[in-house]
C-alpha cells in the first residue's frame, strides 16, 4: 500500500496540505523564521509510526552507505589556486561522513514516499518563495541519507544552493549538533575575517538546533555557514535525510557531483555513452 500525506506528515499540526486556509499561519511563520534567522524548524513533522518505518528502513541499508573522509573547503564554488595561502576559501577543516542512496529504499517506502508527496515539493516553495521548484530526478542523491557515526563530523561550509530541506530521523545518542552562524555572509559582503576565524577554530558566537527525531528543516545555507559537530557517541548513529529540489522538472545531477558526493560513483551507475 502506498502511503499518503496524512500517513507520513503531522498534518493536525502543520496543514500543509491547505497553505490558503488551515496553513496560512504556518507559511507565514515559517517564511518569517527564515528570514530573520535563516533556519525554519519544525519538531514533530513526520508521525511517530511513520518515523519509526523510515529509521526501520534506514537502519536496514546501513551496510549500503557510502563513507567519505576528506578535508573539505567551506566554498565549494570557489577555486582555492585563485587566493592567497591562508585566505578563508582556501582553509579546510576535517569531515567525515557517510551517504545511503535513493535507490537502495524501496520505491514504496515511506522514506521515498515523503519524499515524492507533491503537497511536501509545493510547502517547500511556497516557504523559500520560489517560483518553481520540482524533486531532483537523480536516482541516487534526490533523497539520500546523511550517517554519522561515533567520530563523524560534517565540516564547516557554505551550500552552493539555497535552501537546504533535511528530516531528521535519528538523533545521535551524543554530540552530532547542527551548528550554524546566520547570514554570515552576503554576495556584495564576504565577511572573510570573520569566517576566516570561525575556520581556525575560535570560539565565535553561533546558534545550535536542536533538532529531534522528525524535525523537518528549512535552511538558508548559501549565506549561512553551517557544520555538524563530531558525534562523540553513536549506536544510535545519527541519521539526516536530505532532500534535493530544482527550479526545472527532470533535473539531473552532474557525473562528477554523484562522484564527489559519494566518493565513487555506484555501481549500478550508468555507462557514459
Ligand atoms: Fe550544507
Amino acid at each position: 500500500m502506498a502511503y499518503q500525506l496524512k500517513d507520513l506528515v503531522n498534518l493536525e499540526r502543520y496543514p500543509i496540505d491547505d497553505l490558503e486556509g488551515a496553513g496560512a499561519a504556518l507559511l507565514q511563520s515559517c517564511q518569517d523564521s527564515l528570514a530573520d534567522g535563516a533556519m525554519c524548524h519544525l519538531s514533530d513533522f513526520v508521525k511517530p509510526e511513520a518515523l519509526a518505518v523510515i529509521q526501520a528502513e534506514t537502519n536496514a541499508r546501513r551496510d549500503r552507505t557510502y563513507w567519505m573522509e576528506v578535508e573539505r573547503r567551506a566554498y565549494s564554488w570557489r577555486n582555492p589556486d585563485d587566493y592567497p595561502q591562508g585566505h578563508p576559501v582556501t582553509l579546510t577543516t576535517p569531515n567525515s561522513i557517510g551517504t545511503i542512496t535513493q535507490d537502495c529504499f524501496p520505491k514504496q517506502g515511506a522514506f521515498v514516499s515523503i519524499f515524492e508527496q507533491p503537497a511536501l515539493t509545493e510547502f517547500v516553495r511556497r516557504c523559500l518563495s520560489l517560483d518553481s521548484l520540482h524533486p531532483v530526478a537523480c536516482p541516487y542523491l534526490a533523497a539520500n541519507v546523511k550517517v554519522m557515526s561515533e567520530g563523524c563530523r560534517h565540516a564547516w561550509h557554505f551550500d552552493q544552493n539555497d535552501g537546504a530541506v533535511t528530516l531528521m530521523i535519528q538523533s545521535a545518542a551524543a554530540g552530532g549538533h547542527f551548528e550554524y552562524v546566520p547570514y554570515l555572509r552576503a554576495e556584495d559582503d564576504e565577511n572573510y575575517a570573520e569566517v576566516g576565524r570561525l575556520l581556525s577554530g575560535e570560539e565565535r558566537p553561533m546558534q545550535r538546533a536542536d533538532l529531534a527525531d522528525g524535525s523537518f528543516c528549512l535552511f538558508k545555507g548559501r549565506r549561512s555557514i553551517h557544520r555538524v559537530s563530531q558525534v562523540t557517541q553513536g549506536s544510535p548513529d545519527r541519521l539526516l535525510a536530505v532532500f534535493s529540489y530544482h527550479h526545472i522538472p527532470g533535473h539531473q545531477y552532474k557525473e562528477s557531483t554523484v562522484r564527489s558526493v559519494l566518493g565513487r560513483l555506484p555501481e549500478t551507475y550508468p555507462n557514459p555513452a
